[in-house]
């Protein structure tokens, strides 16, 4: 079988977030988030699941990591919850808090797993969203002060640091649809909640420059191709609307200082000049060491006479996951060179990319996940294909380690290689999980079926 190999340097990882994993919600002095309040809201999660339990990870991190290191995770990637750190939001921190992220860091590097941290994996505070959360560009001094002090507390210890991960869906899902906390549906709010996102990034970095560490600090956005089903002018003109929408919006104004013009004349009156005060835009730009990029699909769309983005999506005759997501490999090929070509070749980590299906423990006590070992390989050849062209690619983090609270899916999305039974909390790795180790050991990607 013809294979492809992969830099010995090369970071095969995991990822996870806080609030889908942890559980423990009131323990050692966590505040609420607004995760906590959204997914007790009738009607906000299928069959109104929660996080309260999760995968009991603060319990079980031990193990977890111990199975992570079995499958020859050499880097892993999570979240740390904030409202663990400083439970209202602001005041003083709450060493409980500290102290796990200290313990996680102790097995990681017992276990020679480098850790890569993400700040803010949307579960802020609900203090601090009782004050207008996002809205409010207070909230972008109180998450610098909480970026400040994580820097204090585990700066030297982590080499990675992820400021934010997927502005795009806290802004536009969380605030102009409102499938995710805080639950608002306006979409002037999503385009202010964007500014402020982006600019306590700007802040954090520069927290991170004047506390001197050595590590690497970067952003993680979703981007996907935006195509147009047809050639039609007016669905090219579409597709240039879900690019700058769903990609540009935020790549610019990291890599370049400014918002495309395109989608400044689109959004219009939704989005006031006067949000951006002066220095904003130098600030956002500030110079990253990494560009983490979540890759899981493209879209296809085409022109609407409806909404601000005047688009609709349209579902291709193509494979699909469990979220209904089309499986489309060479697309994380087509947006790494774009993103080397277009904003001067960044140093780059796929930070997340993986597949949910319907997954079942069977009799012989095993997960048989044949579809998910086809997802992870093709998209593993497609970021192959992206570094013969020249990217700067470095790490690949798989989405997830185990199965998850799938935020409005509640548990019904099984995205793990680990399987969870979440009646026992027994993780069983899928078959994906050894095709994983394999990869992780040898660095080399078979070019066909295994
Ligand atoms: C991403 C999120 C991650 C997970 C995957 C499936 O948008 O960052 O938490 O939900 O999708």
């Amino acid at each position: 079988m013809p294979a492809v190999s992969f830099p010995s340097s090369f970071l095969w990882g995991v990822a996870t977030a806080a609030y889908q994993i942890e559980g423990a919600v009131q323990e050692d002095g966590r505040g609420e988030s607004i995760w906590d309040r959204f997914s007790h809201t009738p009607g906000k999660t299928l069959n109104g699941d929660t996080g309260d339990v999760a995968c009991d990870h603060y319990h079980r991190y031990r193990d977890d990591v111990a199975l992570m290191a079995d499958l020859n995770v050499r880097t892993y990637r999570f979240s740390i919850a904030w409202p663990r750190i400083f439970p209202t939001g602001a005041g003083a921190p709450n060493p409980k808090g500290v102290d796990f992220y200290k313990r996680l860091l102790g097995e990681l590097e017992q276990r020679n797993i480098l850790p890569a941290v993400t700040l803010y994996h949307w579960d802020l505070p609900q203090a601090l969203e009782d004050k207008g959360g996002w809205r409010n560009r207070d909230t972008a001094a109180r998450f610098t002060e909480y970026a400040a002090y994580m820097f204090r507390e585990l700066g030297d210890r982590v080499p990675l640091w992820i400021t934010h991960n997927e502005p795009w869906v806290v802004a536009f899902l969380g605030h102009a649809f409102g499938i995710h906390a805080p639950g608002l549906t306006d979409w002037s709010a999503a385009l202010l909640v964007g500014h402020h996102l982006l600019l306590s990034h700007g802040l954090a970095v520069q927290a991170y420059r004047a506390a001197g560490l050595s590590g690497r600090i970067g952003i993680t956005l979703n981007l996907g191709p935006q195509m147009p089903a047809s050639d039609r002018p007016e669905d090219l003109a579409a597709a240039q609307r879900a690019d700058g929408y769903h990609n540009r919006w935020f790549l610019d104004p990291v890599f370049r200082g400014s918002y495309p013009q395109d989608m400044l004349e689109v959004y219009g009156p939704l989005f006031r000049p006067e949000w951006v005060q002066g220095g904003d835009m130098t600030t956002i730009a500030e110079r990253i060491d990494f560009l983490g990029v979540n890759y899981y699909t493209r879209g296809v769309v085409q022109h609407s006479d409806q909404g601000v983005l005047r688009l609709r999506s349209v579902q291709v005759d193509a494979p699909r996951t469990e979220m209904g997501w089309e499986v489309y490999p060479q697309g994380l090929t087509d947006l790494l060179v774009r993103l080397h070509t277009d904003y001067g070749g960044p140093v780059i980590y796929i930070t997340e990319n993986g597949a949910a299906y319907r997954d079942e423990l069977t009799p012989d006590g095993r997960v048989h996940d044949p579809e998910r070992i086809v997802y992870l390989r093709e998209h593993f050849l497609a970021a192959h294909r992206a570094l013969s062209q020249g990217v700067d690619l470095r790490g690949y983090y798989v989405w997830s380690f185990m199965d998850n609270f799938e935020w409005s899916f509640g548990y019904s999305k099984r995205f793990g290689l680990v399987y969870v039974d979440y009646a026992t909390q027994r993780r069983i790795p899928k078959d994906s999980a050894y095709w994983f180790r394999e990869v992780a050991a040898t660095g080399r990607v078979s070019d066909g079926p295994s």
